[in-house]
């Protein structure tokens, strides 16, 4: 997948892509990743890259000739189709970025990310640029850059060959509806803190049910409004109904 960042702060992306997962799925040719200045296509003396909102108010707007150029010269030098790009504008009144979408961003070929910063970009970039508006949560951030890695994280991750082994995509919270259930490592005692005894008795059956019921009890607890979508078997049905007669006599911590 190609990926295309184009930022005021190219510098925020220095280091995150050569550590971890990023760095991992670049050196395998998994992602290849290209940040662009959005400066460096201003063609006036003082580059500006920003200006005052049309009807007053507060902050700076970004500019849209600098943005739409960027992108055609993308288009020009890597011969693209128009189709073939999915150009996300990340702003906090985008769709609500969710691991459905990050799936559905996972399998495309070319995405290019626009970054906004001040009071955002002008509305034409939005509406006549932009195929896709992203959220990643209800605050505003003082700019799209920590959106744009969070996006791109949750979808190379998703990249088949960028993790190591498929199991830990399966168990995700989210990936099967669910929270994750809760993971321990050695020791086994940790300040009288113990782990469940299920998880050190080698019995992979049980383990494994323990881990669905302590992911649906989490979810219970914590995200209730996911079980509505998520698939149960008439047995774990029951478990919820028990778990809910347990809350409401205050049994459950
Ligand atoms: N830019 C500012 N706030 C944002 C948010 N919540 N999501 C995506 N981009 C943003």
């Amino acid at each position: 997948m190609r990926i295309d960042i184009l930022t005021l702060f190219p510098q925020v992306f220095e280091l995150p892509f050569k550590i971890g997962i990023f760095q991992r799925a670049i050196d395998r040719k998994l992602i290849d990743v290209n940040i662009h200045n959005i400066r460096d296509y201003t063609h006036d003396k003082h580059h500006m890259a920003d200006d005052y909102p049309y009807g007053g108010g507060a902050g700076m707007v970004l500019k849209p000739e600098p943005i739409f150029r960027a992108v055609d010269d993308l288009k020009k030098k890597m011969d693209i189709v128009e189709e073939e790009s999915t150009i996300i504008s990340l702003t906090p009144q985008g769709r609500l970025f969710c691991q459905a979408i990050a799936q559905e961003l996972s399998f495309k070929n070319h995405l290019i990310l626009i970054c906004g910063h001040y009071e955002g970009v002008d509305e034409r970039v939005n509406q006549y640029l932009a195929t896709d508006e992203i959220s990643i949560g209800d605050y505003v951030l003082s700019g799209g850059e920590p959106a744009a890695l969070v996006v791109i994280d949750a979808v190379t991750r998703l990249i088949p060959g960028v993790l190591g082994s498929s199991d830990s995509l399966e168990d995700d919270s989210y990936t099967n509806g669910l929270l994750e259930y809760p993971q321990y490592t050695r020791p086994a005692v940790f300040r009288e803190w113990q782990v469940p005894d299920i998880l050190l008795s080698g019995n992979h059956a049980h383990v494994a049910k323990w881990r669905r019921q302590q992911s649906i009890l989490r979810t219970l607890k914590r995200r209730p409004e996911l079980l509505d979508k998520v698939k149960l078997n008439s047995k774990e049905k029951q478990y919820i109904n028990r778990l809910l007669i347990d809350q409401s006599e205050e049994k459950l911590d």
